[in-house]
């Protein structure tokens, strides 16, 4: 088990459509093992393996302390099968793009189908917070970061301060 590090935006995995995973063994529980590590290390909400530069289908997601003990979970090969026409807007950020939040609409709540790391189907309903971290971290996977969600004036906005922060010494 290791903390890993983070891939920041403009590395090419983070705009990579992640591989299925094929093979539930050892490797991918270690990788998940370390999707967790590395989230909690890092205080985020949720990791997806790209941000470790792991083109798999593989996130971890903890909004436990918001949404209740359910709302911790390991998904391998995840994907929305439905959303609510509600949609919710909330501010959010990404552990590979620090510094800066916008407020991004989704869907308010989601159904999600993937796979335990021991390759056990699950679906999960969820709601909220929790629902919102799933959306984003699946996201990832396809290579679709929060930014492309915003409007091209907000996008820009966001990116310019991202930048000034980034030349910040310290
Ligand atoms: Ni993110």
């Amino acid at each position: 088990m290791a903390i890993r590090p983070l891939r920041y935006l403009g590395d090419p995995v983070l705009r990579e459509p992640a591989r299925a995973v094929k093979r539930f063994d050892d490797e991918l529980r270690e990788l998940v093992d370390d999707l967790f590590q590395t989230m909690i290390y890092e205080e985020g909400a949720g990791l997806a393996a790209p941000q470790i530069g792991v083109a798999l289908r593989v996130l971890v997601v903890d909004v436990r302390r918001e949404e209740g003990d359910e709302a911790r979970v390991a998904l391998v090969n995840p994907r929305v099968v439905e959303h609510s026409t509600r949609s919710d807007k909330e501010p959010e950020g990404c552990l590979s793009i620090p510094g800066v939040t916008e407020v991004v609409r989704r869907p308010a709540g989601v159904t999600v189908e993937g796979f335990t790391p021991e390759g056990k189907p699950v679906t999960l309903e969820a709601e909220g917070l929790f629902a919102r971290a799933l959306q984003h971290e699946i996201d990832h996977l396809d290579g679709v970061l929060f930014i492309d969600h915003l409007s091209p004036l907000k996008r820009r906005m966001l990116l310019k301060k991202y930048r000034k922060l980034s030349e910040e010494p310290g």
